[in-house]
């Protein structure tokens, strides 16, 4: 059946290219944008069962089902120092739409795409698309989440919408009202949510409050102000805004970070997709800005003309766009800040470290093939106090400050699992361009070419950046790059070893003499993740030499109340291991450390998002993203999470379809 709202050659995470939709640009077949011929290390390294009644919280029905007979390497049950004892779950093969568990653990959603967070939301209705009434609902593709808690019984619940999959949301029309009111929705379904929860005692499961006090969704058309060097300068006006300070919305909000003082940092990834363009500049195609024969992959610019980039009154639009977005979840009165000192890129998000004396650093990955690590050290510095004026003085940290990229060096050994060392190279320093050529407002607004002008070194396609706030060493997921090695490619190097790497790795770095702000780096590979049964792919699990869960692509990060393990979720194992994407537990000290143990699987199509980690709580959130996404509207390949079948009479609120989720999971009583 035609789709009125066609996807462009867009994906995400690494599925396959054919029926990729929209989401990570980065992993499809086009060209990706740096097409630099920099050498990166080869040079340098000479030099040194779907059906409610059977899921719904039994967590563990697990994996006991249509599992492959050989080549696993299951772990064993011996728990390493961890803050959450679990048994692994077996890796679940590919198509099976499942959510499971671990045995003595259940699950159960808080939020799907399209509950009412408000008192006088309209019910949830997919038959009838209706922008207003998804204006007033949960988002969806939720990715990045935190839950913050805020007493024993009430806590917020804070969560991007990344991007849409119309493909499976909407009913075929060929009714053009019906057809723009599609649209609308979509644009209303991105952006954020804070929504209020509430539980009845520690342990319990947390509950959404629809009509909670600071509900807040935030959408394409939210206003936000533009801070930084760059706010108000040539590059960022339009006819629109002639201030260059006022943007309308936010899209494409991938990962994320809280900072110690209560706000959420909301990564705008692959902006470019809404956009038409003509295509023909530098700055242009470096941001993989389509030219103007090219569908937007979203048809925005159908319902509004700044999405038109080609029209000479929005040239600038999407230089307003790719920015870290800082949401005060406290006040749904307040007024999203995008920082342009931060940088322009494809940010999957941020995290915040702040030192003892204060000093605030932000880690940045830009997710594309043969694009960059980041780091930002902000002028201001944190206070602790909790004074009216703290407050006010620490919303304003991220405003100004110094930004940095990445450059690696060290030796390509033949066992791949390398270590190095690394500089931090200054973009902006002090409120000036360390880059030739480039002033300040463009180092910050085309990022990427300032950080290609420094010869910084492309990376596997670089996504969550997580600082562990016991140790200060920071946590790096390259989620993978196909196109390493490939002709006219730069190869393998140390930091990213392997050509042709499908399944991704985690680099370990730890700051010079570890201070936050450090301009000089150790580093070492911690993961070459893969499938160990695999003998095609050289795997490394940190000198742990037992059995492993298979794990590919790594994407969010998050660790427990200890700091002694990495939690990992994972976006495109069906590709590439043709296992479920999951999440994953990696001990990082002691004798258990590199021994991967896989926790959750998620359904058919589904990317695991947002850890949260409540160790303390017996808890784990994730946000469950894109399930079903390669089926349509008449074929749905997931039906998650309520698994109702074909036949089967839908309860109030039900759908029979999938619907992205923010899903909790708990230790059973
Ligand atoms: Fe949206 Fe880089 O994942
Ligand atoms: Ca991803
Ligand atoms: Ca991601
Ligand atoms: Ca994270």
């Amino acid at each position: 059946m035609h789709q009125l709202l066609p996807m462009a050659g867009q994906t995400h995470g690494n599925r396959s290219a054919v029926t990729c939709h929209l989401k990570c640009a980065s992993a499809c077949a086009h060209p990706a944008p740096n097409t630099s011929t920099e050498p990166t290390f080869a040079e340098i390294a000479r030099k040194q069962l779907s059906r409610r009644s059977l899921l719904i919280g039994t967590g563990a029905i697990a994996a006991t089902a249509a599992l492959p007979s050989a080549g696993l390497t299951l772990p064993s049950a011996a728990a390493p120092p961890r803050g959450l004892p679990f048994d692994p779950i077996k890796p679940m093969p590919d198509g099976v739409d499942a959510f499971v568990v671990p045995r003595g653990y259940q699950w159960h959603t808080i939020l799907r795409w399209g509950d009412p967070l408000f008192s006088d939301s309209p019910a949830f209705d997919p038959e009838v698309p209706d922008a207003e009434a998804q204006e007033r609902q949960f988002g969806y593709n939720n990715d990045y989440l935190d839950i913050l808690v805020r007493s024993e019984r009430s806590a917020l619940l804070c969560c991007n919408h990344e991007y849409v999959n119309p493909n499976i949301m909407f009913p075929p029309t060929t009714n053009e009202a019906i057809a723009r009111e599609q649209i609308k929705v979509t644009m209303a379904a991105v952006g954020f949510t804070v929504a209020e929860l509430r539980r009845s005692g520690k342990g319990r499961p947390w509950r959404y409050v629809r009509g909670g006090a600071r509900n807040r969704r935030i959408t394409a058309y939210t206003p936000m102000t533009l801070t930084g060097p760059a706010a108000g300068s040539d590059l960022v006006r339009t006819a629109a805004d002639p201030s260059g300070r006022r943007v309308y919305g936010t899209f494409a909000n991938c990962a994320g970070g809280t900072t110690p003082w209560g706000t959420i940092l909301s990564g705008e990834e692959n902006f470019n997709g809404y956009f038409l363009a003509n295509g023909t500049s530098a700055e242009e195609k470096r941001y993989g800005l389509t030219d103007a024969t090219a569908p937007s992959g979203n048809s925005w610019e159908k319902i509004d003309p700044r999405f038109d980039a080609r029209n000479p009154d929005f040239t600038n639009e999407p230089n307003r766009f790719g920015y870290i977005v800082e949401i005060d979840p406290e006040d749904p009165t307040s007024t999203p800040r995008k920082h342009t000192a931060m940088g322009r890129f494809k940010h999957e998000g941020a995290n915040v470290r702040v030192d003892e004396d204060g000093t605030v650093v932000a880690y940045m990955g830009d997710d594309e093939r043969f694009d960059y690590l980041y780091k930002f050290v902000a002028r201001r510095k944190f206070r602790r106090g909790k004074s009216a004026a703290d407050r006010r003085h620490n919303l304003r940290i991220l405003t100004s400050g110094d930004l940095y990229v990445a450059k690696f060096s060290g030796t390509l050994n033949p066992d791949g699992y390398n270590l190095g060392r690394g500089a931090w190279i200054p973009l902006t320093l002090n409120g000036r361009s360390m880059v030739p050529g480039m002033t300040e407002d463009q180092v910050l607004v085309y990022t990427r070419l300032a950080a290609d002008l420094v010869k910084a070194t492309p990376m596997d396609r670089p996504e969550d950046v997580e600082p562990n706030l016991k140790t200060g060493k920071v946590y790096l997921a390259c989620t993978n790059n196909t196109d390493r090695g490939a002709t006219g490619k730069p190869g393998p190097d140390a930091a990213n070893p392997r050509a042709r790497n499908k399944d991704g790795h985690v680099i370990e770095l730890t700051e010079h003499r570890n201070r936050a702000d450090a301009t000089t780096f150790a580093w070492n590979i911690l993961l070459l993740c893969g499938d160990p049964a695999d003998p095609a792919v050289k795997t490394y699990f940190a000198g742990w030499d037992g059995p492993v869960s298979p794990i590919s692509c790594p994407d969010n990060l998050a660790f427990d109340s200890t700091g002694n393990n990495l939690w990992v979720a994972t976006d495109g194992q069906p590709s590439a291991i043709k296992y479920a994407d999951g999440l994953f537990l990696v001990p990082l000290r002691g004798r258990e450390r590199g021994h991967v143990e896989q926790f959750l699987a998620v359904p058919e199509g589904a990317e695991t998002t947002g850890p949260v980690i409540h160790d303390r709580d017996g808890s784990v959130f994730v946000a469950v993203q894109h399930p079903g996404e390669d089926g349509t509207w008449d074929a749905q390949q997931s039906f998650f999470p309520d698994y109702v079948a074909a036949g089967e009479r839908p309860r109030r609120g039900e759908w029979r379809g999938p619907r992205p989720s923010v899903v909790q999971v708990t230790r059973k009583r």
